[in-house]
């Protein structure tokens, strides 16, 4: 198949690209979090190959995305209160909630389930594309399953040219990592996967605000959110982290490195820029100061992607405070490593 790539400024393309999604096409598109894969969320078969052209296991139910709040009703079957003061708050934007579903939302959107995921996207190129097609978008990460999300449209390239019939290029995404995923289901809603609204904004408009108990990932819980049980996000290397004091992080780490090129190996480190030069190895990829955590989070898939392109044959990683942005931060590291943190502080 050849995939049209076409720029989210050029109107005469875009209204192709709206049109082509509205008679069940697959079309990326920019938000602010990452980059979708959208289809006709109510077309069935659209939907069925957002699955295959991802290579998505049938089990992880999708996002369904508006550009306007009226259009939520009828996707769902109750609004509750706390929902209502979320979307005041924070819609248009990357919280994404999971509320009891409409008959109207087809079952391969929810995998089965009886509630189905909503979000409206901030970004105006996803905001328009939807409002010009005219129906709701079904829309996961724009990535094949498993691998880093995409947050530029090369990144959509590198893993679906060829696979859908359009990809809208809208420069970087600015928040880098996924929506809030929010189960509003509950009278205390419950956070499933950690996202761009942080829990503390939560807290701030709701109280109190629970955490799937899942999420931790040493845990045997089953998360509620089918998507938080694969390993994801990841880079084709064996990937580490290394936790503990900076100091020890830094000591523990030059250690692997020193004993991973012993044995050959092309050795890659992850680091904020605090520490960057500290470390001697083959990819040294600087996330950035560990005083703008939105920043880390910002470039953090084109960093693990960058592993990717240097052909490392392992990645060491340092942790970053599990706090705000950082709780999504470190979600996502601990996927991509498949849970595996080697405590520095432990032997020094
Ligand atoms: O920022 C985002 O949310 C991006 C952009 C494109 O909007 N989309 C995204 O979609 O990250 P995806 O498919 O990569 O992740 C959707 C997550 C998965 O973890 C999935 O299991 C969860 O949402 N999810 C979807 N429907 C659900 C439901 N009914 N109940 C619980 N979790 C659900
Ligand atoms: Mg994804």
């Amino acid at each position: 198949m050849n995939t049209i790539i076409i720029n989210g400024a050029d109107d005469e393309a875009f209204s192709d690209a709206a049109k082509a999604l509205r008679e069940g096409k697959l079309v990326a598109f920019p938000t602010e979090t990452v980059y979708g894969l959208g289809a006709d969320a109510l077309n069935q078969d659209a939907v069925k190959r957002i699955y295959e052209a991802k290579g998505r296991p049938s089990d992880n139910p999708l996002i369904v995305h508006i550009a306007e709040v009226y259009k939520l009703k009828e996707l769902v079957a109750e609004i509750p209160e706390t929902a209502a003061l979320l979307i005041e708050a924070f819609w248009p934007g990357p919280l994404t909630m999971v509320f009891k579903k409409s008959n109207l939302v087809p079952d391969i959107i929810t995998a089965g389930l009886d509630t189905v995921a909503v979000r409206m996207p901030a970004s105006p190129i996803a905001q328009r594309l939807i409002k010009e097609a005219g129906v709701p978008v079904a829309a996961p990460s724009a990535n094949i399953s498993g691998r880093p999300s995409p947050t530029t449209s090369k990144h959509v390239i590198d893993d679906l040219n060829g696979r859908i019939e359009y990809i809208i290029n809208g420069g970087p995404c600015q928040v880098g990592v996924e929506s809030t995923v929010l189960d509003v289901t509950t009278d205390i809603p419950v956070v499933l996967r950690p996202g761009g609204v942080t829990l503390e904004m939560l807290e701030k408009v709701l109280g109190k605000v629970d955490t799937d108990p899942a999420l931790e990932i040493k845990g045997d819980k089953k998360p509620r959110s089918p998507g938080m049980k694969y390993r994801h996000y990841s880079p084709k290397a064996e990937m580490f982290l290394i936790s503990g004091e900076s100091d020890s992080i830094v000591k523990k780490i030059n250690n692997l490195i020193k004993e991973s090129s012993r044995q050959g190996l092309k050795v890659g480190v992850l680091t904020s820029r605090e520490n960057a030069h500290k470390y001697s190895a083959d990819v040294i990829v600087n996330a950035g100061s560990v005083k703008h955590a939105e920043q880390i989070a910002t470039g953090l898939y084109d960093s693990l992607r960058t592993f990717d392109e240097k052909k490392v044959d392992i990645i060491y990683s340092e942790t970053f405070e599990e706090k705000g942005i950082g709780r999504a931060i470190m979600n996502r590291l601990k996927k991509a490593s498949s849970g595996k943190i080697i405590e520095a502080d432990k032997e020094k």
